[in-house]
């Protein structure tokens, strides 16, 4: 087959399974091909070997998302590694990124942590946006910690990267200004779409039976530790009880951020910054 007719038939294969089939038939040709997309157009006669691309084609006709078949994910400028085991980093998580640097900027903050590196998406970019800055950042699971290792070296982040594996910041013994994280945030019974359930880590999505059980956790942990600021992405439903809860804890202020959707997505919490002793 050619190249033109062999994207006409992925697409085909790939209508019914998402949104973009052309478009997604056509970078998983150039994946194949080792090619850019150019390529595709301009060479759409000539006769290409496609017996990879098929399985590609299986693969994503199995809902398996593009990302881990490709290996690679992007999140703002930058394009990290990714596998199975591992969050595909979620272009909505650029906010909490854009909003801890102001405050970083503002405060003039020189150490932070963040919970749940995943891919190392939100440390990796923070950490290019302010070459000083140093941050510890966790993981309970293995697979996160050895992807984050592979993209904190592709961008030569070791210096100011460090990688534990801790439930929450339970091993972090250094002294933080910020604790910045995107945790699991969904309630275990909520039904997610095959490609998210089926391939993503379950770790990664699920935060208990109400889904905003780990958050609160975090709240408390930070709190405790009299670390001044607190930065989370959160469901789009969480605002009311994560209210109760900081007003139930104590909190200097809290805001909440919406996405592009308008939904509710997170919040900076500020604290007084003095280490709690009674029991929480
Ligand atoms: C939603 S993913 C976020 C990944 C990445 N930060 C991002 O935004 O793309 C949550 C991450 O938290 C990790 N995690 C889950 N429970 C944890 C815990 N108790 N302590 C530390 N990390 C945890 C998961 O393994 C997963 O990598």
């Amino acid at each position: 087959m050619t190249i033109r007719e062999t994207i006409n038939w992925a697409k085909e294969e790939l209508k019914d399974v998402c949104e973009r089939p052309q478009y997604e038939a056509e970078l998983l040709l150039a994946y194949a091909l080792k090619k850019d997309r150019t390529y595709l157009i301009m060479y759409d006669n000539t006769e290409a070997d496609i017996e990879e691309y098929r399985k590609y084609i299986q693969r994503r006709k199995e809902y398996e998302p593009y990302e881990y078949i490709v290996g690679e994910a992007s999140f703002y400028d930058v394009e990290l590694c990714v596998e199975q085991g591992v969050l595909i980093p979620r272009p909505e998580t650029e906010i909490l990124v854009d909003l801890v640097a102001n405050i970083i900027e503002k405060e003039k903050i020189t150490s932070i942590a963040e919970i749940g590196v995943g891919s190392g998406a939100i440390s990796i970019m923070l950490a290019k946006k302010f070459p000083s800055l140093k941050i510890v950042a966790t993981d309970i699971c293995d697979t996160p910690l050895k992807v984050a290792k592979l993209n904190i070296d592709k961008y030569n982040l070791n210096r100011q990267i460090e990688l534990k594996k801790s439930n929450l910041i339970d091993e972090v013994s250094r002294s933080i200004e910020l604790v910045v994280s995107n945790p699991p945030y969904i309630a275990d019974d909520f039904v997610l779409e095959s490609n998210v359930i089926e391939y993503e880590p379950k770790e990664a999505l699920f935060g208990g039976r109400i889904g905003d059980e780990l958050l609160k956790q975090i709240i408390l942990d930070v709190k405790k530790r009299g670390i001044k600021w607190l930065a989370c992405e959160m469901g789009y439903d969480q605002r009311e009880p994560i209210l109760t809860f900081v007003n139930e804890v104590g909190v200097q202020s809290i805001e909440f951020y919406k996405d592009l959707a308008k939904l509710d997505r997170g919040f900076i919490i500020q604290f007084n910054g003095e280490i709690d002793e009674k029991k929480l």
